[in-house]
This record gives structure tokens, sequence and C-alpha cells, in this order.
């Protein structure tokens, strides 16, 4: 049984349809990356995945249940968490604080809740950051803290969105050893919305593409970044003229 089932899922907004017909499965442990251009309706497949937005029409099957009428917080409390990708620093609290938000998600006491979010700021290698305002990172921390306060939810599966995007190369780099240890380290299956071409390719068993609401593609890295509809709707000649040697 997969994990997450997606049936012929569409959101439209007014005559706009950010999500036609979507269907596609996420088998435990797997790593997918879902790529395409601004305004694929990527943000938005996560939105109604995760209960934010209702679906127009279709269905959502998490961990064998119908989640597609859930509240995005029972949703969560299923184990399927998400990080946004406009990140808004939720007001004073420092990072241990913010983290403790997402484990009060598995436990009701604030002495388990700092425990636990210590533990996942350790293994996120963020524990220096403990104390610090989360407003007052810079954009690189913020978007590993955004991970940690998910990752403290105890998520089967996890949504990332972009956490890479505006990253220079040495915090892309931190940001693949995060999400390469979620995965692999602490069996969460991971679902990415990522632009970093380097990252996507490189983390993910499988890439998805999404162009004008539509999925157009789905499959390994190397055949996705060889197939000529995606190159024409995204990824462009001159990306695969650069990354010859990741691709072959
Ligand atoms: N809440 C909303 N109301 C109206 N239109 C929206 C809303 N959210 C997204 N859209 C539209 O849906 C399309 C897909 O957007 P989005 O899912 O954010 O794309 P992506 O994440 O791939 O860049 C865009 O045309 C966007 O303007
Ligand atoms: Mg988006």
């Amino acid at each position: 049984m997969a994990l997450l089932e997606v049936e012929h899922l569409t959101k439209n907004f007014g005559g706009l349809s950010a999500n036609q017909d979507i269907s596609f499965s996420v088998q435990k442990g797997e790593l997918v990356g879902l790529i395409g251009p601004n305004g694929a309706g990527k943000t938005t497949l996560f939105n109604c995945i995760s209960g934010l937005y209702p679906v127009s029409s279709g269905r959502v099957i998490f961990d064998g249940i119908d989640i597609t009428f859930l509240k995005a917080h029972d949703i969560a409390r299923r184990g399927l968490a998400r990080t946004f990708q406009i990140y808004v620093a939720s007001g004073d609290l420092n990072v241990e604080e913010n983290v403790m938000v997402g484990c009060f998600m598995r436990t009701p006491s604030t002495a388990k809740a700092r425990d636990r979010a210590r533990h996942v700021l350790r293994e996120l290698n963020l524990s220096d950051l403990s104390n610090a305002l989360v407003s007052e990172l810079p954009v690189a921390a913020q978007k590993r803290v955004t991970m940690a306060t998910a990752l403290g939810s105890g998520p089967k599966l996890l949504l990332l969105d972009e956490v890479a995007a505006g990253l220079n190369p040495n915090e892309i780099e931190d940001i693949m050893i995060n999400i390469r240890h979620i995965h692999d380290d602490l069996g969460v299956t991971v679902m990415l919305i990522e632009h970093v071409m380097e990252l996507v390719m490189n983390v993910s068993d499988r890439v998805m593409v999404l162009d004008y609401g539509r999925k157009i593609a789905d499959g390994n890295p190397k055949h996705i970044s060889k197939d000529p509809e995606v190159i024409k709707a995204y990824l462009g000649e001159r990306f695969v003229r650069e990354h010859k040697e990741v691709l072959t």
C-alpha cells in the first residue's frame, strides 16, 4: 500500500485550473522531487494534500485513510507535515520554542516537547541556535528551523516547499545534508518542491514535473532530464548542456 495516493486531483481558482486531474502515489521510504515553472501548481498541490485548500475534485489517501475532507490539523496529526515556501517567523519565539510548536502535536507536556525539540535540533545540527530569535536568523537558518519544526511533529511524510530557494552553495549543501538525514536515517518519506536542480536531481529517487497544472512527467531523475517535453517546459536546452556530467 502506498503511503500517499492522489487520485484525479483538480483544484480550480475561478476559471483557473491550478491542478488538473493529477494522479500519483508515493511509496513509504521514497524521496520524490516536484519541479516545474513558476505558477505550475506545485504549492497548490501541497496545499490541497495538506488540507489547507479544499480540492475541487479528486481524492487524497494518506496511510490508508481518505483525508480529502479532513482539516489541516487532523492531517498533520496523522503524520503529514509540511513547510511553507514563504516563511513567517512566529513572533518572538526562539528556535527551541518554535520547534516545540511542532512537538506539541505529539505531546501535551511542555517538558516532553522541550526534550523532543532539543533532540530534533541536535539531529539537524541546529543546537547552537536554540536560543536565537527565529526572526533574527539569516534565511538559510530559518529554512532549517522550519524543517526542524515540521520534523518535531513526528511526520511519516514531510512536504518541503522550496527550502533551498535563494541560498548560497554552502547553505544548499547544509540543507541537503539535513534532507538526506531526515530521509535516510530517520526514515521519513519526503516530497520536495525545488528549483535548485543540483539538489533535486541529486537527492530524489523520482521526479514529477508539473506544467500549467498538469503532470507532464514522472520518473527517475536521469530519465526526466532527457524528456523533450520537460526540457521544453522547464529545464531548457542550456540546463541539459551544462549538466551533462550529472545526467549521464
Ligand atoms: N489562493 C489562490 N487564489 C487564487 N489563485 C491562486 C491561489 N493560489 C495559487 N493560485 C494560482 O494558481 C497557480 C499555481 O500557483 P502555485 O501553486 O503557487 O504555483 P507554483 O508553486 O508551481 O509556483 C498560479 O496561477 C497562482 O496564481
Ligand atoms: Mg510555489
